[in-house]
């Protein structure tokens, strides 16, 4: 977990060496290892000790820079088996729950665990991720990604096929779904949800989203809604500034819904 007072890059920290736009490594401070670069070498036990914001030489005189990672760096950098959510996807999914410092959400599949790691730096101290995925060798690549970002204490992995199995877990505040065949998870969302709360899906086609959304409203889920968030990087030139002109075009279309109770779970001491 991460210390709110110290600025130092302590052993093992994460940090963003950067020279330019084309050479920025995500790197864990560990003294004696040396980084490559066309510009020179770096010896990272020069930078333990010193603040984030510090600023090196190479062995052939350039300046490099040690940042703190953003969110969106870790993400991005971390060891990838499959396709992963992207930040400006996430931000949005994030705020259509009424997730917090506390919370317990669900997510399938596990993937790569991009979407696991900022849920359980956005969940921490003690809320926790219970994290699904059927493919043990994802489940493995992830909790090492969480291990390496410092977050792994905040999470639980479970290697299983959740259409035949459901998730063990009731009463959630969220549930997260990034799977090829989301419909097939909207039932065991439904027994898992707490009532009122948010289940959150994203799909890359279409067709996806239809099946998705024709299983929400068959589930007494209500305020379906589905979207599409567009970002533009703007580059800032001294001959102009205008958007690039490739990037990436299409990630997902995010689908949200909540879960309603019907008259028989609003019973007193119902289990709902
Ligand atoms: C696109 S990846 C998820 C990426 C993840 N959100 C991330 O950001 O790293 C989809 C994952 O869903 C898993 N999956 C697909 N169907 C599943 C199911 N029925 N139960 C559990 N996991 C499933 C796959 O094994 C795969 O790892």
């Amino acid at each position: 977990m991460e210390e709110r007072s110290a600025n130092i890059i302590k052993e093992k920290d994460l940090v963003m060496v950067y020279l330019d736009e084309k050479r920025q490594f995500l790197v864990q401070a560990i003294p004696r290892l040396r980084i490559s670069t066309d510009h020179g070498d770096l010896n990272l036990s020069d930078i333990v000790g010193q603040p984030f914001g510090f600023t090196g030489k190479t062995h052939l005189g350039r300046d490099f820079y040690c940042l703190k990672p953003s969110t969106a760096d870790l993400m991005m950098k971390l060891r990838r088996l499959t396709t992963i959510v992207y930040p400006k996807d996430l931000g949005d999914l994030l705020l259509e729950t009424a997730v917090g410092p506390g919370s317990r959400v669900i997510e399938v599949g596990t993937g790569s665990g991009a979407l696991t790691l900022v849920l359980a730096k956005f969940l921490a101290p003690d809320g926790i991720v219970y994290s699904y995925d059927r493919r043990d060798e994802f489940v493995e690549n992830a909790r090492k990604n969480l291990e390496r970002a410092g977050y792994a204490g905040n999470v639980e992995f479970t290697c299983a096929d959740v259409t035949r199995k459901g998730f063990a877990e009731k009463e959630v505040d969220a549930v997260f779904i990034d799977v090829p065949e989301p419909w097939t998870i909207v039932p065991r969302a439904f027994e898992a949800l707490k009532g009122g709360h948010h289940v959150v899906s994203w799909s890359p086609n279409v067709e996806q989203v239809k099946r998705t959304v024709d299983e929400l409203e068959a589930h007494d889920f209500k305020r379906i809604q589905a979207k599409e968030i567009i970002e533009r990087e703007i580059l800032v030139r001294p001959q102009g500034v205008r958007p690039r002109e490739r990037g990436i075009t299409h990630t997902a279309y995010l689908t949200r819904a909540q879960k309603v109770l019907v008259a028989q779970q609003q019973e007193p001491n119902s289990k709902f």
